[in-house]
């Protein structure tokens, strides 16, 4: 059983991106193979019809899709814009979803989602739109344990972990529900 996390955000000091690595590291503590991807390895151009039209679906999509093929349990830790997912993780997952090749990547594992921002909701509004978009644009089961982590700006230690004991042992807790839930999921 192998998790993958990765961050709606391609910002290199990113919270979210900070929130993925301790998810990972923290999995890995726990004996799990995880790895974390970087949206920014994996840029790709705002959907266009016509653009996929001419051009096809990029490579980078295609190499993501085989990237979260690989995986049986995905956390998505996203940042919130305007109440709402980046057009980053929009973007990345309307692309992937055009991708033609069989299995669909989303209905095939189990999705976790979570979220940072520096203000006082921690991305919550984003996580809800976020699920939405997983599961009933794309069909996937997303558990229902998350972190909305506030305050991103003071939440990290300089080892990556959180400040706050009791917010670090949370956000194991949504960590070891997903490897749960992957493990069953893959059986
Ligand atoms: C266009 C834009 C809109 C934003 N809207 C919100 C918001 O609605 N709620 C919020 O908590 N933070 C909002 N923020 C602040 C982000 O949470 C903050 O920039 C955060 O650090 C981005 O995530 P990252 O650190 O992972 O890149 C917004 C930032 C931008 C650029």
């Amino acid at each position: 059983m192998r998790l993958l996390f990765f961050a709606g955000s391609a910002r290199e000091g990113s919270h979210n991106k900070k929130l993925a690595r301790l998810g990972q590291m923290i999995a890995e503590a726990n004996g799990i193979e995880a790895v974390f991807a970087d949206l920014a390895d994996y840029h790709m151009p705002i959907y266009h019809g016509d653009l996929e039209d001419a051009e096809g679906v990029p490579e980078r999509a295609q190499a993501f899709k085989a990237l979260l093929g690989e995986y049986d349990g995905v956390m998505i830790v996203t940042p919130e814009y305007n109440s709402g997912i980046p057009p980053l993780l929009k973007n990345t997952l309307d692309w992937v979803s055009r991708v033609g090749t069989k299995p669909d990547v989303f209905q095939t594992r189990v999705f976790a989602v979570s979220g940072t921002s520096p203000g006082y909701y921690g991305a919550m509004r984003a996580l809800l739109q976020l699920r939405q978009v997983l599961t009933i644009g794309l069909g996937a089961t997303v558990i229902p344990q998350q972190m909305a982590l506030p305050n991103a700006m003071k939440a990290f230690a300089e080892d990556g972990s959180l400040v706050d004991e009791s917010q670090q042992k949370r956000f194991a807790d949504v960590v070891e529900a997903l490897a749960v839930a992957a493990r069953k999921f893959a059986a």
